[in-house]
């Protein structure tokens, strides 16, 4: 199905509003929790939390997609959950594969990147093949890059990236004062990916949970109330507005990002003046 097409007509409104009064994230990273005491709050199981939860991941990564956000990433299974009963390890584990299996045809159709980072041979098997093959058959895409994070902790990550950076220096390619942030990003898992513009938090937790601690440095940082379960497009689009509405100021003052938004305001307009004298 095109998500385009399916859309409702006041949700199509919704977003165009959206995108005619804020500025859209480029890059929208999601800590989903909650669907643990969903389930409890509920009387019932911890899987149909998860199982509710995935409804949302539905829901979000069309809405994020006909709206125009390039990156989403979602932190779906982190390195600490290894630790959870093995029963709601295998849970999580078969939701990933039927959501991969029975849903990969529909996100290539709707020009979705599938990416995942993490641990990926700490995965079982059958869920690194269906991985693997989403990623191979969405890689051109152009639309929404979807990045699962599985076994994924932002601290292996960073320490992965030290390990791959001290072979480098080992074996002659690099010197270590010629280590700097730039060439550090690149030893990420997330290197192809732009740093999250807003990290959004369910479950009112104020926390990162090891979720992209080196590239949220300058992420605006969102938590709602809602458990995930509960968090649907217009919880969405309601985080979206908040950022809109801050400043972000990557370490310069106030009056320098007016400046700086002032005279790019005067730069477009000089253009538009020039191509309008030009095109006479
Ligand atoms: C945290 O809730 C959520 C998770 C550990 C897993 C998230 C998984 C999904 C939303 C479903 C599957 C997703 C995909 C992409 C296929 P919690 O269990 O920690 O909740 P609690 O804190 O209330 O116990």
């Amino acid at each position: 199905m095109n998500w385009h097409i399916e859309q409702e007509l006041n949700d199509k409104n919704i977003q165009q509003e959206l995108i005619n009064s804020a500025n859209i994230p480029n890059h929208i990273a999601i800590i989903m929790d909650g669907n643990g005491r969903w389930a409890e709050e509920k009387g019932l199981s911890r899987s149909k939390g998860h199982k509710e939860g995935l409804e949302s991941v539905r829901d979000i990564v069309k809405a994020s997609s006909t709206l125009g956000v390039k990156y989403l990433t979602l932190y779906a299974f982190s390195i600490e959950n290894w630790k959870r009963p093995f029963a709601e390890v295998e849970v999580l584990m078969s939701l990933l594969e039927i959501y991969l299996k029975n849903e990969v045809d529909e996100l290539h159709k709707n020009k979705v990147r599938i990416k995942t980072i993490g641990k990926f041979n700490s995965l079982p098997k059958t869920v690194q093949k269906l991985l693997l093959s989403a990623v191979e058959k969405t890689k051109n895409n152009t639309g929404l890059t979807l990045t699962l994070a599985l076994s994924y902790g932002a601290r292996w990550d960073i320490v992965r990236a030290v390990q791959l950076i001290a072979l480098d220096v080992r074996r002659g390619n690099l010197s270590p004062e010629d280590i700097n942030e730039g060439n550090f990003s690149q030893y990420l898992s997330t290197k192809d990916i732009p740093d999250p513009d807003l990290m959004i938090r369910t479950s009112g937790e104020f926390r990162l949970s090891n979720f992209l601690l080196w590239e949220v440095a300058y992420g605006e940082i969102y938590v709602s109330n809602l458990l995930f379960p509960q968090f649907r497009r217009n919880d969405l689009y309601e985080a979206i507005k908040s950022y809109s509405s801050r400043e972000r100021r990557f370490g310069k003052t106030s009056a320098q990002i007016k400046n700086e938004k002032k005279s790019i305001e005067n730069d477009s307009y000089i253009k538009k003046v020039f191509n309008a004298i030009k095109s006479i």
